[in-house]
This record gives C-alpha cells, structure tokens and sequence, in this order.
C-alpha cells in the first residue's frame, strides 16, 4: 500500500469530521515547509483570466472552508486552490454529524451548512498568507475564494456585494456559490432574476475596486447545482453570456441519489459527492459547453478520481477541474498521480497541449 493510501486509510479511522480536520490541520503544516507548489508541465500550463495555471487540477471549495491550508494544497500539486464557501459572518453550521463517507460507493454526503469562520477572519488569514508568500518570493498557484451567504441573512445580493469587497482584492478569482443544497432557499438563487440582482450588486464592488486600486478586479465566477432542470441551465447560461461572468463551476454537490448508491448512509440529507457524481455532472458539464458555445471558460467538477476522469471532463468541455472527495479515500498522493496520468492520456492521443482537447467530444464523439 502506498503512503498516501496509508494516510487515507489511518484518517478514516476517525470519525469523518475529525478525519478531516486533522487532515487540514497536516496540511497547514505542511504548506509551512520551504520549498513545492503546483506540478509544472508545459503540455498542463494554461493563461487563463490573466492567471497562470501550471496545471489545471484544483482543490474544490469545501476542503479548507477558512484558508487554513492554501500553501500546503499547492504543496500536493495542485495548479490551484479554492477556498470556502466564506460566509460574511461566523455561523456554526448544521448540528454534527453532518458528514458521512459512503466507502462501498467512494462518495461523501455532506449537510455541513456553511459553517464558516466568517469573512473578517479569513481576510486576515488571506493577508497574512499574500504577505509571506510576496517574503518568500513565491507566487504559487492561483487562489479562488468562494463566497456564501448567512442562513439567516435578509438578503442574498448584499451579502455576495460584500464577500466581494472584503475578500476580492485577495482572491485571483471569486465564485459566487448559489448551489449548495444545506442553506434554505440558497439554490433558489440560481434562478436567473435573483442572480441577475446578485451578478449585478458584486458588479458595482468589483468596478469601485478597479476604480480604487487601478488594478483588474479578481475574475468573477458561478458554481452552479448538477440538479439544475434543462430549462434553469438554458437561462443561467443565456444570463452569463451577457454578463460580468467570466466561467462557471460545474457542478455542485447533487440532492439526488444516483442509481447504485445503495448503503443505508444514502438515506442521510445533504448533498452527494465522489464517484456516483460523476456522469451527472460531466453531463451537465457537457450541456453548459453546448449552451454557451465554448466560449466561457468552465471548471469541471463532481467525481473525479483519476487521470481518465479528469481527461473525460476535458474532453467534455473542462478548461479546467477540481476535486474533494476522491481525497478521502485515495490520499494526498492521488493529485499527483491525477496529473501525471493526465499529461501521459493527452499525449497518447496526439494533443501537445491540453487547451486542444477541452471540449473534444463535441468535435469528434
Ligand atoms: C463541499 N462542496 C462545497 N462547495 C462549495 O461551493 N462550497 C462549500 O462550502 C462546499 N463544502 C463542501 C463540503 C464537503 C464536505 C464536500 C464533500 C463538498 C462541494 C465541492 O466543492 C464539490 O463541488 C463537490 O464535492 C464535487 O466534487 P467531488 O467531491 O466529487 O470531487
């Protein structure tokens, strides 16, 4: 058994939420050690939004909700690291447990409710953390912040506004997370006059703070729900093509149950990730490449636990992918071999760089 599956096996000893947490706790430690970053590859490197992706596996929202880990993230390997959700104030979350691991399936339910250390706190982390890599003359992978909102909050587009004054000048981009499926009434807000009013409110932000700083605003992104019906994906899609959106993330965790997910933790609430996410949000992927024609950049997420999964959401219209659960059960080992085995499947099928197979299938089924 390899190290990183040792690791693996020895956190899902405990109980999930402090597996996690002593995960992320190795991790913080980890990104303190000199040296590592984001697997280089000249066939990964992509320039997107003006950002320099060395390869284009990501850390997905979720893993370090508080930007405890970034260094030690980007230390694994990835090409880039998003953190939270990020709430504007500190809230608790769901009672515990709230989180489950489903081994037979390799996938993860999770009712966590943002809970969150609130924005004030994490903008400080965020500072403390630019300012040490700026000393140490490192400038790492891209970081996304993922804003959420307050579960009791009055209302959605002043929150997301102000997640993005706090956080936007030290996120290289921002997504505007409408598609958790633990805070009431949140996915709502992905219909299409709800988050026109919120695009619009993070618009106004956004400008005042290139208008104040004289440098381009963070890029702004949308994670959107794998549940979402053919009509919502049609008006999302319409929305931000004539918007400030500059990609979605595709997809969320699912409130379905896909076939084949039969143990008894199935019936738990919350919302489904790992393995069984994986044809419904590539499909989903795949419908969002169709509706905006190519022409927006997309982060391809929900199930990946391989090279070949992370290829298939390439070739189904990924520029880029990120991943959490597939962690929980392989270990921090998996990013690198994921990015390895990537470049190796591109190569084999004669691309010399990965920006010519994103969106593959639609060209050549
Ligand atoms: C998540 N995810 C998530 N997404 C988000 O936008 N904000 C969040 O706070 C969280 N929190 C969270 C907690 C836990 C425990 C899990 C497992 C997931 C969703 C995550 O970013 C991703 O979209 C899905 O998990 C699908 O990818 P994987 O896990 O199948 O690779």
């Amino acid at each position: 058994m390899t190290l990183s599956a040792c690791i693996a096996r020895a956190l899902r000893l405990l109980p999930p939420e402090t597996g996690h947490g002593v995960g992320l706790w190795a991790l913080g430690l980890a990104g303190r050690l000199p040296g590592g970053g984001p697997i280089a590859d000249p066939r990964l490197r992509q320039s997107l939004w003006g950002l320099d992706f060395a390869n284009p596996v990501g850390l997905a929202a979720g893993f370090d909700k508080d930007g405890r880990a970034m260094a030690g993230a980007l230390r694994l390997g990835f090409g880039f690291v998003e953190i939270g959700s990020v709430t504007p104030l500190p809230q608790p979350g769901n009672p515990r447990p709230r989180l489950f691991r489903l081994r037979h399936e390799r996938a993860v339910i999770n009712r966590m409710g943002f809970n969150s250390a609130g924005r004030a706190v994490v903008r400080r982390r965020l500072q403390a953390w630019r300012t040490r890599r700026a000393e140490a003359g490192r400038s790492g992978g891209p970081l996304g912040v993922n804003l959420g909102k307050n579960k009791d909050s009055p209302d959605a587009a002043t929150d997301y506004a102000a997640g993005a004054r706090a956080l936007g000048p030290l996120a290289d981009y921002l997504v505007i997370n409408v598609s958790s499926p633990n805070t009431p009434g949140l996915r709502d807000l992905q219909a299409a006059d709800e988050l026109a009013r919120i695009l619009d409110a993070v618009r106004r932000e956004l400008n005042g703070m290139r208008a104040e700083t004289g440098r381009p605003p963070p890029a702004l992104l949308v994670k959107v729900a794998p549940d979402l019906s053919p009509e919502s994906r049609r008006a999302i899609a319409r929305l931000v093509m004539t918007s400030p959106v500059m990609g979605l993330i595709v997809t969320n965790t699912t409130i379905s149950r896909p076939a084949g997910v039969a143990s008894a933790l199935a019936q738990e609430a919350g919302g489904l990730s790992g393995r069984p996410l994986f044809d419904l949000s590539t499909a989903v992927l795949a419908d969002f490449y169709d509706l905006t024609e190519g022409r927006l950049p997309l982060i391809g997420t929900g199930g990946i636990a391989s090279g070949a999964d992370a290829y298939a959401k390439i070739r189904a219209g990924a520029s880029l992918v990120q991943l959490y659960s597939a962690l929980v059960f392989d270990g921090p080992g998996l990013v690198r071999q994921i990015i390895l085995d990537l470049s190796a499947r591109l190569a084999a099928d004669g691309f010399s760089h990965v920006s010519q197979a994103i969106g593959a299938d639609h060209r050549d089924p």
